[in-house]
């Protein structure tokens, strides 16, 4: 407990909202989905990873969860973004996009942004395994 509070801490310093702590220390949808649907692991232009699985119903996602290889804000990001397109259409998952990633999350630090875009680019290559393009 007393790790996680100066985890907390530092994250607090280096600019992290509170929502994004929160999900980074709860882990909030990291893990496997058994039986989703999922391309792989999709690594972005930083060189950190994300592999999203979604389970999907009647083209409505009823599940999502994410594996990183990444900073806290990947972590923050993909619990962001599994949250956002649970209840959601396909297409209304293909339209998210980094600002709303961002706006959920109540922010990320400046140097941080782009970890956002990570989560959005390994959504749409999970929603291109149901045939789902911009
Ligand atoms: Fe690569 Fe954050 S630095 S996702």
């Amino acid at each position: 407990m007393e790790a996680e509070e100066s985890l907390a801490k530092l994250l607090r310093m280096a600019g992290y909202s509170e929502k994004a702590i929160d999900y980074y220390l709860r882990k909030v949808n990291v893990g496997v989905l058994e039986g989703a649907e999922s391309p792989g692991l999709y690594t972005g232009l930083c060189g950190d990873s994300m592999q999203i699985f979604l389970k999907v119903e009647d083209g409505i996602i009823k599940d999502a969860r994410f594996q990183a290889i990444g900073c806290a804000g990947a972590f923050a990001s993909g619990s962001a973004i599994t949250e956002m397109v649970k209840g959601k259409s396909l297409e209304e998952a293909w339209k998210i996009t980094e600002q709303d990633v961002v706006r959920e999350l109540g922010g990320l630090p400046k140097p941080k942004l782009h970890c956002a875009r990570l989560a959005v680019d390994a959504l749409k290559k999970s929603l291109e395994k149901f045939k789902v393009k911009g």
